[in-house]
This record gives structure tokens, C-alpha cells and sequence, in this order.
């Protein structure tokens, strides 16, 4: 099996590799492509891949490609995990929108409207390039913001399927407080990318079985004071929900309180900037051959085993269950499964992976306390998808106006100019 991976001169690599090695029963790559226009990270991080591939015994080979049309030829899964403008515009995306008394995030609000609008055409220009190498190939968006991401794709007819590790760490984190192995414990996950709520947890019986008892109430009575912490949010308000939100529904639920908090501190790009310098280091050492723990300090825990699990069964190499289909959490075409959205939305929800595709789970009624929020920042993807593709101001200000953290004229028009203002040199339109 080939494998190839897409910005595969990140810093965030040896994290792919380090599970690619530990996992090689479930997935068993025999080449691994790292594509990257920068050919000093691409070399480094090739060096400490096959370091690693080696310590764990692993013989799959590392090759290197500076371009997507070369390095994707013959690979049955190309997975994309770049960022347009790297740190310095994630930086800018988590400044401006603060001067307007808006969160600045990467993937939330106005910073993330600019970093869709940056990446689509090119990751569109990717994919396209995957498809005529290999229409059979799958793609696995990792890129962000997933959810804009992969509808661009799916929109645009690529075998594309969109991933995030949000609902992965929840697993573990519920696994550990439970004291069960990760397998046994199914969530109940709802909503888009970036704005999920667990609303509920089953323990199964054994792996992959289709029996389990709901044990949400006992993690929340009994771990209700560590989940809260771990997601900045007032414990009350978690019991009294009795749903579990992920951490990105901080940037709704306390938007104002955000904002001061991040006024006051620095940006998260500098701080990722700071450990990939010192990651960078780490990896010219010739004798290191394993994941260094600062990677622990970025945000991105278990990817390596999400992709592991969902390319496995994308190709039917394993990891599934009987009959080689296993249910795993990722965002795809909602196609009635969300019914007040419409079919080419893209949610996260429990899906079944197996090498037909995929396939998302029926959902109970979303409570309408949820359902108002997904459906609001579903139309502003919309949106934000067509000012993306066509361009004009007119487009980011509708995006932004239908967004629920903007939504007034004066706000959406400020945000607007300064978006283009920062992002000249990556709209084609501007
Ligand atoms: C989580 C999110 C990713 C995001 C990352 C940021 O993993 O699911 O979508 O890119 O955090 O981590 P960082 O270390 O870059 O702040
Ligand atoms: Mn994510």
C-alpha cells in the first residue's frame, strides 16, 4: 500500500509516523510519500521518519516529492494536512478579528472564514491533481477548517472524507475515566467541525458490538469536575445539559469572556511557531528515532491513530468489524441524516467506514438548543464555500454577516476589510 501525505514537511509528521509504526498490523503502508515544497523540513522530517520506521521495525520506505502530481502517482490514499500562509497568517487570523471585539481563531469566526478562504482553491488545485494521478485514490482532509474543507471537496465530486481528532480524544479521555479500552466506548457525536456535543456515551459489550449500556450520566456525576476544567466551561451548566460540548464551543458559549482572555495573551501561532522552532531542532539530531514528547504539546493528540483507523478501513486493510466495517467519527455529506440542513452539508457524526465509503449513522432529533447553532453556522459555511470559489467582498461580508459570532452590519463590514487587508497576497480577486 501506498501512502502519501500532503504538507508532509509539517512539524506534526513524526505524529503520522509514529502511529503508522505502531499500527503497521492495521494498516500495512509499504511506501510512504511525504510531499512539501520546503525541501529542508521535507529531508529533515524524511530523515527522522525513516529513523523512526526503522527503530519500530517497520519496512515501509519514506520517499520524498517537492510536487503533488509526482509524489501522488499509484497512492491508494493521499492525506492533506497543510496550512496556506503557515503560522505567520494563522497569526494574523487570531489578531485582527480581536481589534473588532471578535474572537481570533484558526478555525472559528472571522480568522477562520480567512484561512477557508486561503486554503480551498488551493487544496481544490490538490485534489485535482490526485484525481487525474489516480481517480481511485481516497482523500483525507485533515486540513482546516475541516468541515469547509471537505464540503469544497465533496462538492466538487473528489472520494474525499474530512477528519478531525476532537472526537478521538474525547473517546480516550471517557476510555480513561472509565477504565476500559478506547474500543469499547462509542460516542454519541453530533453537530459540524469545531461545534460537537457528546450527547452520549455508550460502553459496549465488546469491540464493535451493537450492544452497550449509556454510561453519559455516571462519567458526568463522576468526572463532571475534570471534563469541565479540561474545557473551560462551568460545571453546572455541563450537568444541568447533561451533554458534553468540545472546547470550540467556548469561542459561542463565552464569546466576550474569549475575547479578554486573548487580548491579554499571546497568539497561539506564536506559541506553535515557538515548539516547531524547537521541534525543528530536535529532529536534525541524527540519533533521535522516536516522537519527541514536546510534539504532546501540540493540539493535535491521537491524529495518527484516527487516520490509521479510518484509511484502514477505507481500503479494507482492517480495523473494522465483522465484515471489515467499523464506525468512526468523521465529517461527510449530511444528505438528509441532519434533516433541517441541507443534503451537501457537511456534519461530524459517527459514520460506517468500510471500502464502500462512508456511510453516516441515522441521528436522533437534535434538541433545538443545539439544532438553532449548527444550522446558523451551516449556512455561514454555505456562504463562506461561495466566497471562497467566486471571490468579491460581497461574499465575505454575507459570510461573515450570517455567521452567529458577527451578525451585525457594522461589525461584518470592519471584519471584511480587514480580512482582505491581511490576505491580499492569497485572494486572487483582491
Ligand atoms: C486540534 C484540532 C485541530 C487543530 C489543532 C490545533 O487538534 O482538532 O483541528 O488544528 O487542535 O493545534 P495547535 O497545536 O496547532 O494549536
Ligand atoms: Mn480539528
Amino acid at each position: 500500500m501506498k501512502l502519501a501525505i500532503v504538507g508532509g514537511g509539517s512539524t506534526y509528521t513524526p505524529e503520522l509516523i509514529d502511529g503508522f509504526a505502531r499500527l503497521r498490523d492495521t494498516l500495512p503502508i509499504g511506501e510512504l510519500v511525504l510531499i512539501d515544497p520546503a525541501a529542508d523540513r521535507l529531508e529533515l522530517i524524511a530523515g527522522l521518519a525513516r529513523r523512526i520506521f526503522a527503530r519500530q521495525g517497520h519496512s515501509a520506505t519514506v520517499t520524498t516529492a517537492p510536487d503533488v502530481a509526482a509524489g501522488v502517482q499509484g497512492a491508494d490514499a493521499v492525506l492533506l494536512q497543510l496550512r496556506v500562509g503557515g503560522q505567520a497568517a494563522r497569526n494574523e487570523d487570531e489578531t485582527w478579528p480581536l481589534e473588532c471585539g471578535c474572537v481570533g481563531q484558526e478555525t472559528t469566526g472571522a480568522g477562520g472564514l480567512a484561512k477557508a478562504l486561503r486554503t480551498v482553491p488551493v487544496v481544490l488545485d490538490i485534489a485535482e491533481q490526485v484525481r487525474r494521478a489516480n481517480p481511485a485514490a481516497w482523500i483525507v482532509d485533515f486540513t482546516n477548517p475541516v468541515g469547509i474543507v471537505t464540503r469544497a471537496l465533496q462538492t466538487a465530486g473528489h472520494r474525499a472524507v474530512g477528519l478531525c481528532n476532537v472526537a478521538i480524544g474525547f473517546q480516550r479521555k471517557f476510555a480513561a475515566h472509565l477504565g476500559v479500552d478506547p474500543g469499547l466506548v462509542r460516542l454519541d457525536h453530533v453537530g459540524l467541525n469545531h461545534l460537537t456535543w457528546e450527547r452520549g456515551v455508550t460502553l459496549l459489550d465488546a469491540p464493535g458490538s451493537a450492544d452497550g449500556r449509556e454510561v453519559l450520566p455516571e462519567l458526568l456525576a463522576a468526572h463532571g469536575e475534570a471534563l469541565a476544567a479540561d474545557l473551560h466551561l462551568p460545571l453546572p451548566v455541563i450537568r444541568r445539559l447533561g451533554v458534553v460540548p468540545s472546547y470550540y464551543l467556548r469561542y459561542f458559549y463565552q464569546h466576550d469572556l474569549v475575547v479578554e482572555e486573548l487580548k491579554e495573551k499571546g497568539s497561539r501561532a506564536a506559541e506553535v511557531a515557538a515548539i516547531e522552532k524547537q521541534l525543528l531542532d530536535l529532529y536534525a539530531d541524527p540519533t533521535l528515532d522516536s516522537k519527541p514528547d514536546l510534539l504532546g504539546k501540540r493540539g493535535g493528540a491521537f491524529y495518527s491513530e484516527a487516520a490509521v483507523q479510518l484509511i484502514a478501513s477505507l481500503l479494507g486493510t482492517g480495523g473494522g468489524t465483522a465484515g471489515g466495517t467499523s464506525v468512526q467519527v468523521v465529517n461527510t455529506r449530511n444528505d438528509g441524516i441532519l434533516p433541517f440542513l441541507p443534503d451537501d452539508a457537511v456534519i461530524e457524526v459517527p459514520a460506517e467506514v468500510d471500502a464502500d465509503g462512508v456511510r453516516p449513522l441515522p441521528q436522533r432529533p437534535v434538541e433545538p438548543l443545539y439544532a438553532g447553532l449548527i444550522a446558523a453556522v451551516t449556512a455561514y459555511e454555505h456562504l463562506a464555500l461561495e466566497a471562497a470559489l467566486k471571490g468579491g467582498r460581497d461574499r465575505v461580508f454575507d459570510a461573515l454577516l450570517a455567521h452567529p459570532l458577527v451578525g451585525q452590519l457594522d461589525l461584518a463590514d470592519r471584519l471584511t476589510d480587514r480580512l482582505i487587508a491581511h490576505n491580499r497576497a492569497h485572494l486572487g480577486w483582491a
